[in-house]
Order: C-alpha cells, then sequence, then structure tokens
C-alpha cells in the first residue's frame, strides 16, 4: 500500500513531519518521501524547512528560497525553506495586532478589565519560544493553502518540534482569554451606555472584533484537530541505532502521545550493513546495533518499523534521495 493510500490521500491535504535527534537523518527522510510522493504516486508535494542551516537546499543540491521552489528533475514537486528569524518578525506583527484587537480605548481599567488584560499578557509572555510560534504561523497559512496534496516538514531536533506541536495549546489559551476581556469590556460599554445615553462606545466594532477572537479560535481548534487526526497526519520519528536517539525518541512519542498527534512509523537510519568479509571493528559494532535493534523493538513494536543501511557516502542529490526512498516505500526484494 503506497503511503498516499495508507493516509487516504484522495480525500484532500495531508501532513507528514519526520522527527528526531540532531543528525539522525530527519532532512534525509523528508525528502526521499517528498520524492517518492511526487515520482511514485503522482502527488503534488511541499516539503517544508525552519532550519535555518538550509539543509533542503544541501541535499537537493539546489537554491531553495523563503517561496515555494520547484525542485529540478521532480515534476510536483516544491521546496520552502522559511527564514525563523524573518517569521518571527512576522509573527511578532500578527501577534500585536491580535494584542491591539484585544485591547480598549481606556475601558481596561474599569470593573477588573485591568487585572484580565495583566493575565493576558502574562499569557503572551509564557508562550513557547517565538521560532516555534511563527513556525506554527507560517504552518497555519500553508494549511490555509490547498494547492498541495502533501505537505512534508523536515523539522528541527524534536525539542524544538514538540514545542512547535505545543503552540495550538498556548494560542487556544490566549485566544480564550482574550474573548473573556472582551466580553467583559463590552458588558462595561452597555452599561455606560444605558447609565450615561452620550458615553462613546461602538457596539458594532466591538462585536466586529468578538467574532475575530472566536474565529482565530475555531482555526486552532481546527487544526489541533488536523494535528491528531491519524488519517489527515502522520507524525515519524527517525533515530539511529544508539541508545542515546532512541532514548529521545522515546521522550518524543510520550510527548506526542500527550498531543494525540499519531505516530505511523519508526525510521532506524544508518544500520550497518552486514557483509561476509567484515573486520573485528565492523563486527562489535554490529553486535552492538542488533542490541539497539531489539530495544527499537521493545519500545516501538506497535509502529512500523523501517531499517536504512549506513551508506559509504552522505545522502546528496537526486539519485541518492531516491535510493532511500526505495528503501523506505519500495517493494521489498
Ligand atoms: N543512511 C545514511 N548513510 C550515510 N549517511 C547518511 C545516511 N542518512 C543520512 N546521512 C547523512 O548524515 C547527515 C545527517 O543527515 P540529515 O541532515 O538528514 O539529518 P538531520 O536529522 O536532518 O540533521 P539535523 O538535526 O542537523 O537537521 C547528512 O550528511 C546525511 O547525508
Ligand atoms: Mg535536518
Ligand atoms: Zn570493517
Amino acid at each position: 500500500m503506497g503511503i498516499s493510500e495508507k493516509l487516504g490521500l484522495s480525500k484532500g491535504q495531508r501532513y507528514v513531519f519526520f522527527g528526531g535527534k540532531g543528525g539522525v537523518g530527519k532532512t534525509t527522510c523528508a525528502a526521499a518521501t517528498a520524492v517518492w510522493l511526487s515520482e511514485e504516486e503522482g502527488k503534488e508535494v511541499l516539503v517544508v524547512s525552519t532550519d535555518p542551516a538550509h539543509s533542503l537546499s544541501d541535499i537537493f543540491d539546489q537554491n531553495i528560497g523563503s517561496e515555494p521552489t520547484p525542485i529540478e528533475g521532480v515534476e510536483g514537486l516544491k521546496a520552502i525553506e522559511i527564514d525563523p528569524e524573518k517569521a518571527a518578525e512576522e509573527y511578532v506583527e500578527v501577534m500585536k495586532r491580535v494584542y491591539e484587537m484585544s485591547k480598549d480605548k481606556g475601558m481596561e481599567d474599569l470593573f477588573g478589565g485591568e487585572d484580565l488584560l495583566k493575565e493576558q499578557e502574562e499569557l503572551l509572555k509564557s508562550s513557547p519560544g517565538i521560532d516555534e510560534a511563527a513556525a506554527f504561523q507560517k504552518f497555519m497559512e500553508l494549511m490555509k493553502d490547498d494547492s498541495y496534496d502533501v505537505i512534508v516538514f523536515d523539522t528541527a531536533p524534536t525539542g524544538h518540534t514538540l514545542r512547535f506541536l505545543s503552540v495550538p495549546e498556548t494560542l487556544e489559551r490566549q485566544v480564550k482569554t482574550m474573548i473573556k476581556v472582551r466580553r467583559t469590556l463590552r458588558q462595561v460599554s452597555k452599561m455606560l451606555k444605558t447609565l450615561i445615553p452620550f458615553a462613546d462606545s461602538d457596539e458594532d466594532e466591538e462585536d466586529e472584533i468578538l467574532e475575530n477572537l472566536e474565529k482565530m479560535k475555531k482555526e486552532i481548534e481546527e487544526i489541533r484537530e488536523t494535528l491528531s487526526d491519524a488519517s489527515l497526519t502522520a507524525f515519524r520519528l527517525v533515530m539511529t541505532p544508539e541508545e542515546m536517539a532512541i532514548y529521545e525518541a522515546r521522550r518524543a512519542l510520550r510527548t506526542l502521545n500527550h498531543y494525540e498527534i499519531p505516530v505511523d512509523m519508526v525510521i532506524v537510519n544508518k544500520v550497518m550493513p552486514k557483509r561476509a568479509d567484515e573486520c573485528e571493528f565492523c563486527r562489535t559494532r554490529r553486535k552492538m546495533e542488533e542490541k539497539r535493534l531489539k530495544l527499537v523493538e521493545k519500545y516501538f513494536g506497535d509502529k512500523e518499523i523501517h531499517q536504512i543501511p549506513m551508506f559509504a557516502e552522505e545522502v546528496r542529490g537526486l539519485g541518492k534521495i531516491r535510493q532511500v526512498a526505495e528503501i523506505l516505500y519500495g517493494e521489498p526484494a
């Protein structure tokens, strides 16, 4: 069964995330998956990276910009490298506007409004890392753009990705508080109007602000639903056959379970191939890896587990990417 079938791709846009410890092969697997989906399954694919190290440009050996860039030689595949700093600036602007929206001309001093605004400010301050929030903002934008069948996310090392996935929870809390603020202010404004007939308050404007906040809340809820829907979203954990990488993946799995984000595949990359003429060093190394693979089986036994052998050279360029894709998704030999 193809990845697109498994994800029920006939139905609309789908999302595939790759996460794992630094250097285990997230970018490699994301690129291979994106190429496979476009070449073998005929999908319109966008592969996204928020890594400042321009790793997609490196692996595809071409310049990839902050706008979707067609990948030379692969029909139906585009890539985008989001500059985290630029995205963070955009995000701050958006949040400032949302914040202003929820404020009122002098009204916050009245009847507890100030306390609520303080609470709101605190929530803004306790936001997750600005980079993750910015990446999330981009994610929301991409979700609204339905020109792709699949969006593949090449993510930063696990910790960052998971914080990124917690953004909707935090945002939802913020927006809920803002809605509370608006409601209180509206009551105050109505009261003032009854007491002083000429008091300055514009109810239509008030309603519009509340409406916008409610809309935002709904959007965030939709994203949370999408991310936790196994027919729309797949998170794949990448690791090497080493304890540290396996433990990090295990921690990640727990966090993903907490956010109810479905993990459908575990990839063990850079596994030593078995050879007839192996030397003592390789034999010892492979024995150790076999133990680690048993550990992977123990912790992730209920997932689909794939192995990618260690290549003599790094994975760069379409030829190598296709080789990895064939190993991951091709018919078993
Ligand atoms: N199976 C493999 N055999 C040999 N080299 C590999 C293999 N998989 C990946 N590599 C190489 O390992 C390095 C790290 O891979 P990659 O960039 O995909 O990891 P990453 O998890 O995205 O790293 P980062 O956390 O820095 O983003 C790259 O140089 C890549 O070419
Ligand atoms: Mg990478
Ligand atoms: Zn050897």
